[in-house]
């Protein structure tokens, strides 16, 4: 039992099955067991190589020992600008973006400046766990709106509309979404940040996988021509540049509602890791495109998954354009925590439980095809396969 005087909005918040379903795994691999791992939701390539050189450099250096100012270093935030505002198309300064210990942090960040004990915030479902229990956290309300397309889990305005109350705050995209790797169709997104416009709503875009659009482009909510008046996008190094350890990433929102942030930065964390910030600011500068390179093989896996999961009658996937994940339907699965657990015992594959992304992902299991390769995926579908025929 926690301490009574933990918050009961703290207790009442529920960690993610991610470290029990790690750990188990670590331990039957470490009794010979060959598992594999499809729960993680990380690129399988290092940071790239101009990153670590200035990290290495700046070793050498005093300044990397101190704090940089607050919103970051100068450099990367007008580097960073740039590279958003050509790869958006839209007008973007330095003053619009401050740096952040990761796309958690933005969002939490995002989270204290904007939303107040109280309101609602609406997360179109399945969700990214973590911005539910933020939501939570911050003394707000997550209202779960489902996706009513369970094949594409395309987010339409349609799915939001019935939620919106008098206390809705600020809706929540996650573009390509975790766990279901659906990016926000151009279409869609600009509906639903005109009519939430309109209404006095936020839009808070988790853009982490803005990078991981593999057929057609990546929509971004600051792509619309006034997105400055409510839309706030959450973005990150972690996975475009495999930087998960540094801890690095951004808010874009206008000037002003940057100026504000930057109060709550100084109170939380002062200001992003400097060596991580200087290791970010030559990946932005040196190699944008990186993320890119690696298109081509994380559509070859996903093929690969496609194909494993299309001989398994009992399991439903429609790929989805981006992200590292496949969210698959499992007939007749009314419990998936104990399904993915029955999976890690007996078939040796981690799989992360749908229900974990809200009630509405019950029934379902993520896969992420971002670490794991082409044979491994062949072998851990092979393996589902074969737990679901009953052998
Ligand atoms: C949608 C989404 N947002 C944010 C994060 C967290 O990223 P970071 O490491 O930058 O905090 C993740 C990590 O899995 C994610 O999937």
């Amino acid at each position: 039992m926690p301490p009574a005087f933990v918050r009961s909005r703290i207790q009442g918040i529920e960690l993610p099955p991610f470290d029990p379903l790690n750990t188990r795994a670590a331990e039957l691999r470490a009794a010979g067991h060959p598992v594999i791992s499809l729960g993680q939701a990380v690129p399988f390539f290092p940071p790239p190589a101009p990153a670590l050189e200035a990290a290495r450099e700046a070793l050498t250096r005093p300044e990397v020992h101190r704090y940089a100012t607050d919103p970051g270093l100068p450099g990367l935030r007008a580097l960073l600008a740039e590279r958003l505002a050509s790869t958006i198309g839209t007008r973007v300064t330095r003053d619009d973006v401050v740096i952040t210990a990761g796309g958690n942090h933005a969002f939490t960040l995002a989270l204290t400046t904007l939303v107040d004990a109280g309101d609602e915030v609406i997360l179109p479902a399945p969700y990214f766990t973590n911005h539910q229990m933020a939501v939570v956290a911050a003394g707000a309300t997550a209202i779960e709106a489902p996706a009513a397309d369970r094949a594409t889990f395309a987010v339409r305005w349609t799915d939001i509309e019935p939620h919106v109350t008098s206390r809705t705050k600020a809706v929540v995209l996650c573009n390509p979404s975790n766990p279901t790797g659906a990016p926000v169709e151009p279409g869609d997104g600009a509906r639903i940040a005109g009519e939430l416009a309109r209404r006095g709503v936020l839009v808070i875009s988790d853009e982490t996988y803005m990078q991981f659009v593999y057929d057609g482009a990546h929509w971004s909510a600051a792509s619309v021509a006034d997105w400055r008046q409510n839309v706030v996008v959450i973005g990150t190094f972690s996975k475009s540049f495999g930087m998960m350890g540094w801890r690095v990433g951004f808010l874009l929102a206008d000037a002003a509602v940057c100026e504000q942030a930057v109060k709550v930065q100084d109170a939380m964390i002062i200001c992003a890791p400097t060596i991580s910030q200087m290791a970010a600011e030559a990946a932005v500068r040196d190699c944008w495109s990186y993320p890119l390179s690696f298109h081509d093989e994380l559509r070859r896996r996903r093929a690969v998954l496609a194909e494993g999961l299309a001989a398994i009658p009992r399991m439903h996937w429609t790929p989805t354009r981006g992200g590292l994940f496949a969210f698959a339907r499992v007939d007749g699965c009314a419990d998936s925590a104990a399904l993915s657990r029955d999976l890690l015992e007996r078939a040796y594959v981690v799989t992360i439980p749908g229900a974990s992304f809200g009630a509405s992902g019950e029934g379902f299991l993520r896969l992420s095809y971002g670490y794991a390769d082409a044979p491994e995926l062949e072998d851990a579908t092979g393996r589902l396969r074969r737990f679901f025929a009953g052998a």
